[in-house]
This record gives structure tokens, sequence and C-alpha cells, in this order.
């Protein structure tokens, strides 16, 4: 008796104590990073591969909303390194946000930087990968925000959540990929398997024992998260047999959506619901499986990853000690075929904010400035004494606006800090240079030469902000994932063809738009986004096609400071690397 009434005392000061915790000082998480070599072997072919803590995928990270995080990054390679983490709105903490030139200079061989932000009004699954060069072939991990309030759906999920995050697997070097193509200006080689959790999945050559299998309890549901964190590849995803429910992307809750697959687009997330409540045949498995989701006529991996659910049943210990041959399963009916752009357009207008009293949908109904930008891929003529390896003897590049992005040698957000204006051009260019029929031109045919810099777009901080994003088809058309540094997007419309500014906006949704850091412009289209331009600092645009940012398919833009301390970027920190 006297036990249980300590326990109660003990509650009682714990529920007690918690909100004078939370107002006056939130936890500090701290977290150490090591980037360091580890020798791993998949398709039968070992290499040194690059990782946190040696491991691959990278560790996850799990805070709460609202929490302090601290991650030290010992750089144990070489060569230079950063880290960023996805979708981390990094209020005011831009020197924190992670892309390499724009807002730090590298992490040097040997060197550490302890990355500090606060996560605010922020819940769900992001994910954290270097943004150095194409360091996040292997580089990158989830990055886990549990709420402060209970779930806005239901039912509730057990634990464990299940990350789910795909990748592709390279035998050769990920580095010599991309130094061919800074050389010789083509097109990058395909990855030699998609992988689930790191594990490409039976139906690779020597890779049986490299599946990732999730075991679960009939009639539980299950929360996926599930994370593209490939460098050059949209994915199909579906799980044979069951319904997905999203309840959330890029960290923002939707309303309930059922779907039998998803569409997934590098830098995006997706949470959803999984419920085990099918009949398993006599293996107790179902099959998941990723496909990529094609609109390029490039070379590509044509490849499927697959992984299990599997079924506790009774005779559960038993069956975990015979060692099994996985089945070669066919293929979830479910899975879309590579090139269902109809299923990609379905899925993607399903989705909508969850719009709630407590979650509101903070769209801008207005907008101070339209920025209307191209998106590109671009054929350079070849210099003369050169050896160019795309196509026609030339050299791939890509752009927004006929502007190729070239990366400075100095971290553009010190340049912006400090005043060294000089540096800093700001006449990225608001509209299309030369109008033309975007999509409906020769692909081949056209004049395809793109301009050189790094130019940027400045807004007063609070300016809402409506950028158009125009796929063209120069060489081809192609879905492109473009991700916004620093800010939440709304995506208030999308359509094929050309953006029609007199009579698009009419068709525009401004209740419940979904909110996300990356967005899948259709490929041949356009997508319009707005956003509150509440965070002060520079911010790196592009897409999350690596490929594409290494071609120059990116811009920065600058949010200046506002009137209040706290519409400022705060000082740098102490250890803040330099170039
Ligand atoms: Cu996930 Cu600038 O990147």
């Amino acid at each position: 008796m006297e036990s249980f009434y300590q326990l109660l005392l003990l509650l009682g000061i714990f529920i007690v104590a918690l909100p004078m915790h939370s107002s006056s000082s939130p936890p500090t998480r701290l977290f150490q990073f090591n980037v360091e070599w580890r020798n791993v072997t998949r398709l039968c072919h070992t290499k040194s591969l690059l990782t946190v803590n040696g491991k691959y995928p990278g560790p996850t990270i799990i805070v709460h909303e609202g929490d302090n995080v601290q991650v030290k990054v010992n750089n144990r390679i070489p060569r230079n390194t950063t880290i960023h983490w996805h979708g981390v709105r990094q209020l005011q903490t831009g020197w924190a946000d992670g892309p390499a030139y724009i807002t730090q200079c590298p992490i040097g061989a040997g060197k550490s930087y302890t990355y500090k932000f606060t996560v605010i009004d922020q819940r769900g699954t992001l994910l954290w990968h270097s943004h150095f060069s194409w360091q996040r072939a292997s580089v990158y991990g989830a990055f886990i925000i549990y709420p402060r309030m209970p779930y806005p759906f239901s039912p509730t999920p057990v634990r464990p959540d299940i990350p789910v995050i795909f990748g592709e697997w390279w035998n050769g070097e990920v580095e010599a990929i991309e130094n061919d193509m800074m050389l010789y200006g083509g097109g990058p080689n395909s990855s030699d398997a998609y992988t689930i959790n790191g594990l490409p999945g039976p139906l690779y050559p020597c890779s049986n024992k490299d599946t990732f299998i999730q075991r679960v309890e009939p009639g539980k549901t299950y929360l996926l998260r599930i994370i593209n964190a490939a460098l050059n590849s949209e994915f199909f995803f579906a799980v044979a047999n069951h319904t997905l429910t999203v309840v959330e992307i890029d960290a923002v809750y939707t309303k309930p959506f059922e779907t039998s697959a998803i569409m997934i687009a590098p830098g995006q997330t997706t949470n959803v619901l999984l419920t085990a409540n099918q009949i398993p045949d006599s293996t107790n498995m179902f099959v998941m499986a990723a496909r990529p989701y094609l609109t390029s006529v490039f070379p590509f991996d044509n490849s499927i990853t697959i992984g299990f659910l599997k079924y506790k049943t009774s005779n559960f210990k038993k069956e975990k000690q015979t060692p099994m041959l996985l089945p070669v399963p066919p293929l979830p009916h479910n899975l879309p075929p590579m090139e269902d752009t109809g299923f990609a357009t379905r899925f993607l207008n399903g989705l909508r904010s969850l719009s709630s009293a407590e979650y509101p949908c903070r769209v801008p109904k207005k907008v101070d400035r339209r920025v209307i930008t191209t998106i590109s891929l671009n054929l350079q003529d070849c210099a003369p004494n050169q050896t160019c390896k795309g196509y026609r003897g030339k050299r791939f590049y890509a752009s927004m606006n006929n502007q190729s992005f070239i990366r400075p040698s100095m971290s553009l957000l010190e340049t912006h800090y400090k005043k060294l204006g000089a540096g800093l051009s700001l006449n990225f260019p608001g509209k299309p240079p030369h109008e033309f029929n975007y999509t409906g031109v020769d692909p081949l045919s056209e004049n395809m030469n793109t301009e050189f810099g790094t130019k940027l777009i400045e807004v007063p901080y609070g300016t809402r902000l409506e950028i158009v994003l125009q796929d063209t088809n120069f060489m081809n058309p192609e879905n492109h994932p473009i991700h916004v540094h620093g800010h939440n997007f709304f995506v208030v419309g999308r359509g094929f063809g050309n953006f029609d500014s007199s009579n698009d906006p009419s068709y525009y949704n401004l209740v419940d738009p979904p909110e996300r850091n990356t967005v899948a412009v259709p490929m041949g289209g356009w997508a319009a986004i707005r956003l509150n331009a509440d965070n002060p600092g520079v911010w790196f645009i592009h897409c999350h096609l690596e490929e594409h940012t290494t071609w120059g398919l990116a811009m920065g833009f600058i949010v200046e400071n506002g009137p209040k301390p706290s519409q400022c970027v705060l000082p740098p920190p102490s250890d803040l690397p330099a170039c």
C-alpha cells in the first residue's frame, strides 16, 4: 500500500514537473556522428563505404518536438564533409543547415563541427544526409520527431515504428562516378541495386541474405516511416494485399488517405498506417516492393528491391531458428508499372493538409511576389580541345531560368552575414529570360546552352512568396523533385503543359494544400508553391536528383532579417568551419 502511495506521489510530481520543465528549458539531445569508412558487402562486392558510426544506413535520430538538438560531427576521412537535416526548419540557425558552400564551409579532414538547432513546430519523419558532393549515396538516415500531443489519427499504431528507407547501392566507387561526370559532362553510371534499409533483397544476384524482413503481429496497426534517400530515383512502393493510409508527409500531418501504393521522390518522406489484417499463406509472408517511377530517357537501374512483412504465428520461436532461403515471390499486384504517371498524379493529388484547429494550414492566401522559373536539362557545346561524353558529343548541364548554379568557394551565408556583399549577385531572373513553348519545343533541336553563375533572389522578411516551377522538354521532360531549404511550402497547384498565369491561379487550392519541403514537379508540367519567407538567412533550392544538382539545377534565396531580434539570423557558432 505504502509503495502504491509513493508511486502516486511520484506520478503527481512528474505531472506537475513536466509543464514547468517544458516551459523553462526544453531538453537538449546530444548525438555524436563519426564520418568514417567501413567495409561493407552487398551483391558479393566488398567495398569501403562512407558511413556514420560504421552504420549503413546511418543511425536514426529520435527527438521530440521542441527539443534542442546537438550533433557533433567528427570527420574521420581525408575528404571534406557536411551533414544536412533535411526538412528541419532551422529557424534563425541557418549555420546548422548543412549544404556545403551555401550555409557553411565543409568540415575538413580530421575536423569537427557541432550542429545546434531546435526542432520547432514540426513532428513526424524527416531524414538527414551528407550535403557534400555525392556522399549521401551512403551517408543518410532517419530523423524522427515524436509529437508532444497524441497522434491526430486512429487507430494509434503500436511500437515499434518501422523505418523503410530507400537508397541505392553501387558496386563501384561513387566518387569516381561524380568525378567522371564533372570531367566529361556525361551522365552518371546507374546504380547496381536499390535498397530498403540498406538491403537489396533476393531479386539481385548474391543478395538473398541481405533482405529486409519485418515481423508484425496479426491484427495490429503499424506506422511505416517511409523515406526516399536515393540519389537519383523516384519510387513506387507497395505491400502485397495491404492498403496503406497516408497520415503525414515531410513531417506535416495530412488528411488520412487510403491508397494501394505510394510514389515518393528523393528527399520526401511519407508516414503510412498499415494494419496486419490479411491471411498469409504457409510462408506467413507478404512481399513489399519498390521500383523506379521512370520519366527519363537516360540509362537507369531497371530493377526492383523487395522486403517482407512476416506475420508472427504461435510457433514463432521454432520458426525463427530454421534458416531459410527466401522465395522469389511474385510482385505485389498493387505495385504500379514503371511509367505510370497516371498513378503518380492521382496519388499526389490525393494529398491534403490536415488543416484542423490544432494543425491549421497556414497557406498564404495572397502573395507579395511571384517568381516563375523553368527547370531544364541542357546540352552545352563542347569546348575546343575537350572530350565531352554527353549526347551528340556535348556536355550535359541543368538549369533554372537558364542559369546553371555554380557553388562558390565561400559559404554564401557567411558572405551575406558578414556583409561581404560584393560576392553575391542578387539578380536571379524572376521569370524565364526568353518565353517559348516550354513543353512543346523539339526536345533536341532547340539551342540548349545555359549560363553559369551563383545568382540569388533576395526578399524582405515576411514576404509571401510564390514560386512557379515550370518543367521544359529540353532533352526530355522529367519529374523533378524540387527541395527548398529552411522553409516548408504549400503545393497550391500542379498541372501538365505550360503554366498559364491568367487562368491556372484560379484553380489553386488555398484551403488545404499539402505542406512539404520537396515537391515532385510533374513531367512536362508545372507546380506552384507558396511560402512565408519567415526564416532569415541564405537558403538553397535545388533538384533532389543528385545528378541534376551536379549539373546546376539549383538556385539560392536570401531572406533578410526582420525588425525584431527573433527575426534575425543568430551569430555564427565559434566552431563554424572555415573555407
Ligand atoms: Cu536533402 Cu539540399 O537537400
